[in-house]
């Protein structure tokens, strides 16, 4: 069975583009609409209410656009607003939550980091799926500032070095072997994050696991598009200035400044 319907994702802003650029990658045939809500960014600082209230709004807009399944691509709105959302709207949805699990299973330190907002580090979901992994010592830092300097696009500045050293040098002090980015906008800092902290610390995030969940959801659902790859639309809509954006995807993709 055929689907053309479009994948829906929403972020607060530019950051889930890591995890749209790995579900095109995986899934080249669907047609995709993302929209970043940078007007609210950062999700991270807001009131689990607030974080709800968005996702809601985010959810019916592309709900309106016909989506046949959402990615949340964004920790801070899955680990405040997903249950809300899995029993608001009948639509399959998929969230992004930090990779605890595969750091936990092989650290060999019994010490992993990381890096994720206030309102992920904060969230009951998050506290609930941590409590599993307690023989292992999880140390966690709320990436103040980071989100808005990538917002900005100054992610090659002084000011984001400075940030990571701080957030980042005292995790390698106490020896993890595995840093977890727990955010979707961080996966662009990588470059800069391997030259603070030693090699041998692997860093992981969610975007290729998100991927895999979400052609196997289609799959299940027989929703996925086996239409022709040429017909493929890609649409990018964001509610403040698309500079950053248009940058951070290439110039094969248009983003289009919209209100929503
Ligand atoms: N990309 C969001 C996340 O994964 C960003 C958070 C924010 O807006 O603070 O958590």
């Amino acid at each position: 069975m055929i689907n053309s319907n479009p994948i829906g994702l929403f972020d607060s802003g530019v950051g889930g583009t890591s995890i749209w650029k790995e579900v095109h990658a995986l899934l080249p045939n669907e047609n995709t609409i993302y929209l970043a809500d940078s007007k609210n960014a950062p999700y991270g600082q807001k009131s689990k209410e607030e974080i709800i209230y968005l996702s809601k709004k985010n959810t019916e807009y592309l709900l309106n656009k016909n989506a046949k399944l959402i990615i949340v691509a964004c920790n801070t709105a899955t680990t405040n607003a997903i249950k809300e959302l899995r029993s608001s709207y009948d639509i399959p949805l998929i969230g992004i939550e930090p990779a605890i699990k595969p750091a936990a299973l092989h650290t060999k330190t019994h010490t992993i980091g990381i890096l994720a907002t206030k309102g992920t580090l904060n969230s009951e979901l998050f506290h609930e799926n941590i409590k599993k992994y307690h023989q292992i010592n999880i140390i966690e830092q709320i990436g103040f500032g980071l989100v808005e300097l990538i917002e900005k696009g100054e992610l090659y500045s002084e000011k984001m070095d400075t940030l990571l050293h701080q957030y980042l040098k005292p995790m390698v002090e106490q020896n993890i072997d595995y840093l977890v980015l727990g955010c979707t906008h961080y996966p662009y800092l990588i470059p800069q994050i391997k030259k603070i902290i030693p090699s041998t610390i692997k860093i992981i995030d969610s975007g290729e696991a998100v991927a895999r969940q979400t052609k196997k959801i289609l799959e299940e659902n027989h929703l996925l598009n086996t239409n022709n790859r040429s017909k493929v639309n890609n649409e990018f809509y964001i509610n403040d200035s698309p500079k950053v954006m248009q940058e951070l995807i290439g110039k094969s993709f248009k983003v289009i400044k919209k209100d929503f």
